[in-house]
């Protein structure tokens, strides 16, 4: 018997995930496409839109094989943030895409903060200039690139390319138009004026549609490499974080996503425009309409831990993360700062580097992989503490991405945070809001609210241990003091790459 079918389509820098659910939320189908990134240079960061075009197209015939007749009902996609996607007027890729995570536009960040100032840049976008926002690096190729910059004749975000290349419409919702930085995130429409400061032409940047709104269909095109029906509808979705949030059930304010993905966020929906003062963390638009959230980020929290274990020649997560639970909480006095590839919260510094401090004779791997865990757990309490500090008091998060997969860091992340956290089921998160939004955009529930409550089960709830909380604490204000004492010394460090 046919079998409705919501499809979602994350499209990470890690890997393209498809997810394919039923009407209650239960999971017939994953698939992921691994995908690399491209380093050209020390600090730049690449991937080419046809590869992620292929890669879905891969993971969405894997799962339609795996269903017994599928009948593919809406699909949603998220995707990564920021990541620049240049077309010519034939919808040609220009350049591969210019990563969320790459920092060669230190420049052009700079030039916009001067251009517009802090104040206008919070008054009209409520977010910095910072390196990873798209904005930066359209300058950089307006620069760098004259040639390829005068062809570009449509920009927008990666998830906005995939569905270009299943629907042929051309558009972008608000939650990934807020990582541009050429977007109002207060009033939900493109800035003219951060456009004509910029002197960047409005008209290349795509209409907006609503993260649940039908964005178009699938083509006969998109059919023959996918193997979706001719006419499946298509929703606009949103960015990977505002799905993830999503997919986990951190819809409404009051509610909060901790994510140990590649990098590590933290997201709280709130129910008007919150910035902080200082602009250090992200306002941004929710993928609900008129709903915002507050976003840190932390560039290398899973790619820290990553990186050690290919430095440490660990064979897997779970073998490092069982060693370093031999530990005590605080890993016998080392510190690690994991700004491998530069941070955003709350130092927005794409200069600032790793570091492994209070190391002694007695360390082994052990103090070092816990280190590593630990020093992504206080990045992400960076953000939470700037949150709670704007008087947002969320009771419980909702952890999501391989991190709060390990129990192992899942309890280390509660007792840092000293916030209970629970993990759902399904734990697709960000493909599994896609497919969420898009349920709702074809009418099949009524709000991302009444989806979240059918599809999602508690999985695990943990709380925050009290006996750790002293030495967590102190632990704590060494990694707070070591960012000042060292900034100094990060500029030549980024220099030799
Ligand atoms: C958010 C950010 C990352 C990417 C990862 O601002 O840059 O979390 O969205 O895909």
């Amino acid at each position: 018997m046919a079998q409705p079918t919501f499809i979602g389509i994350d499209v990470g820098t890690s890997s393209i995930k498809v997810v394919a659910v039923d009407k209650s939320g239960h999971v017939l189908a994953t698939a992921a496409s691994p995908m690399s990134v491209s380093i050209p240079r020390p600090g730049w960061s690449e991937q080419n839109p046809e590869d992620w075009w292929q890669g879905t197209c891969a993971a969405i015939r894997s799962v339609l094989a795996e269903i017994d007749e599928p009948d593919v009902r809406c699909i949603g996609l998220s995707g990564q943030m920021h990541s620049l996607v240049a077309l010519d007027d034939a919808f040609a890729v220009v350049r591969p895409s210019i990563l969320w995570n790459d920092v060669r536009t230190s420049g052009e960040a700079a030039f916009i903060r001067e251009e517009v100032g802090n104040e206008g840049l919070r008054r009209l976008t409520g977010n910095p200039s910072l390196e990873g926002f798209t904005a930066s690096k359209l300058l950089w190729m307006r620069k760098n690139e004259p040639g390829l910059y005068e062809r570009v004749a449509h920009v927008m975000l990666a998830k906005d390319y995939v569905r270009l290349r299943l629907t042929g419409e051309v558009g972008s919702d608000p939650s990934d138009a807020s990582a541009t930085l050429l977007f109002d995130v207060a009033r939900g429409d493109w800035s003219g004026e951060m456009c004509s400061m910029l002197n960047i032409d409005r008209a290349l940047l795509p209409g907006i549609i609503e993260s649940s709104e039908i964005a178009g269909v699938v083509t006969a095109a998109a059919q023959r490499e996918t193997g979706l029906a001719v006419g499946t509808p298509v929703v606009g979705g949103g960015a990977d974080n505002a799905c993830a949030a999503v997919g986990a059930g951190a819809v409404y304010a009051g509610g909060a996503l901790v994510s140990v993905g590649t990098s590590g966020t933290v997201v709280m929906p709130t129910e008007s425009m919150l910035t902080d003062p200082q602009m250090r963390i992200h306002s941004m638009r929710h993928a609900l309409p008129d709903t915002w959230h507050l976003m840190g980020v932390v560039l290398s929290a899973g790619a820290a831990l990553d990186w050690w274990r290919r430095c440490s020649g660990g064979s897997n997560f779970e073998e490092l993360v069982v060693e370093a639970g031999s530990v005590e909480p605080g890993s016998s006095g080392v510190t690690f700062l994991p700004y491998l590839t530069g941070e955003r919260t709350p130092h927005a510094d794409a200069n600032a580097r790793g570091v492994f401090s209070g190391v002694h004779s007695g360390t082994e791997r052990a103090h070092l992989t816990r280190a590593v865990m630990e020093g992504v757990s206080f990045a992400l309490k960076d953000s939470f503490e700037l949150m709670t500090g704007l008087g947002l008091e969320p009771g419980e998060a909702v952890a999501v991405g391989g991190g709060a997969s390990s129990v192992g860091w899942l309890q280390m992340l509660s007792d840092v945070l000293n916030v209970p956290l629970r993990t759902v089921s399904p734990r697709e998160g960000a493909p599994l809001g896609a497919a969420m939004l898009a349920a709702v955009g074809i009418g099949a529930y009524a709000d991302v609210g009444e989806v979240a409550d059918l599809w999602l089960k508690e999985l695990s709830y943990v709380m925050p241990d009290r006996e750790t909380r002293d030495a967590y604490d102190s632990a704590y204000g060494q990694y707070r003091s070591l960012y000042p004492a060292l900034k100094g010394t990060f500029g030549s460090a980024a220099e030799r790459g």
